[in-house]
């Protein structure tokens, strides 16, 4: 794994991911299907990785019109499967042919309790299913990747502002972001990047699956009283993915991309 030449100097515009393969796992909703559109819209090919297969179909058909009209029938693929499951993302790499980056947003709201009210194991099984996955994919992604390519990953700025009951999903959180100085340092001498972007509140069908944030104009209620008065759209988080994988002298960073929520 380890090589003596420097990573390669390249355009560090996204546009320069023309050509590029990025495996997103996660890609059917939210974030990483706008990366996927981003992605797609700029001549990448993207593998988009999620766990119903309904979900996937649209997705595929999402991304795909952001690409050419005749677009190569291997320009969007989808594996369907689950993010801590090692043979779907050997799977999803394979079918990738090969893939040049890696973006992790699969996760969701579970795992939230107070501590005492969570029993032993619902604990372990948060962080096992919401931690693991993170490293079943970096393990995937270091025997895969090559010189130049870069692993990205997903955490939000609750890591900075906790909210009470939730301990456990914010532990994961802080994990990813420790996970991810860590794996720069290890991944370096393969030419490897590793980041994560940490999200505010961004609007996607996660957050809206939230109480109270089911209609456009809840939505506009709940931004108007962030710094920016309003909260992000999945395109402006997904374009900080795009910036990391692009960039090639960029490594061990959480980019926060929340409108100064973090700030305040
Ligand atoms: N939106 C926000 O405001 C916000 C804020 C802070 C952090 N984040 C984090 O950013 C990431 C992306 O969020 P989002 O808002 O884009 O969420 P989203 O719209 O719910 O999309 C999540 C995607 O991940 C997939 N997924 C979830 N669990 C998976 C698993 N175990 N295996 C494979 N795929 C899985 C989902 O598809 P399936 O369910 O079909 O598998 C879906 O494609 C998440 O990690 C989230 O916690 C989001």
């Amino acid at each position: 794994m380890t090589t003596a030449t420097p990573i390669p100097v390249r355009p560090p515009l996204p546009s320069a991911l023309s050509g590029k393969t990025a495996v997103l796992i996660g890609g059917s909703s939210g974030i990483g299907l706008a990366a996927g559109v981003l992605l797609r819209s700029v001549g990448a090919r993207v593998v988009l990785v999620g766990r119903d297969p309904d979900r996937l179909k649209a997705a595929v058909a999402r991304v795909r019109s952001a690409g050419p009209a005749e677009d190569p029938g291997d320009a969007v693929l989808a594996v369907a499967g689950d993010a801590g499951d090692e043979r779907t993302l050997a799977e999803a790499f394979d079918r990738a042919g090969h893939a040049d980056h890696a973006l992790v947003t699969a996760g969701g709201l579970s795992g939230a309790g107070p501590l005492t009210g969570l029993s032993a194991d619902d604990i372990r099984t948060t962080l096992g299913a919401r931690l693991w996955p993170a490293f079943a994919v970096a393990r995937a992604a270091a025997e895969r990747l090559p010189a130049g390519g870069s692993l990205t990953f997903s955490s939000g700025i609750l890591v900075l502002r906790p909210a009470p009951g939730l301990s456990a999903p914010l532990s994961v959180a802080g994990a990813v972001e420790t996970l991810t100085k860590a794996l720069a340092v290890e991944l370096a001498p393969a030419r490897l990047r590793v980041n994560t972007v940490r999200f505010g509140r961004i609007d996607t069908p996660l957050i809206r699956s939230m109480p109270g944030l089911d209609s456009d104009a809840a939505v506009a209620a709940a931004g108007s009283t962030a710094p920016l008065g309003r909260i992000g759209t999945a395109e402006e988080a997904a374009a900080a993915a795009l910036f990391l994988m692009a960039n090639n002298y960029v490594t061990g960073q959480v980019v926060t991309v929340d409108g100064g929520e973090s700030l305040t």
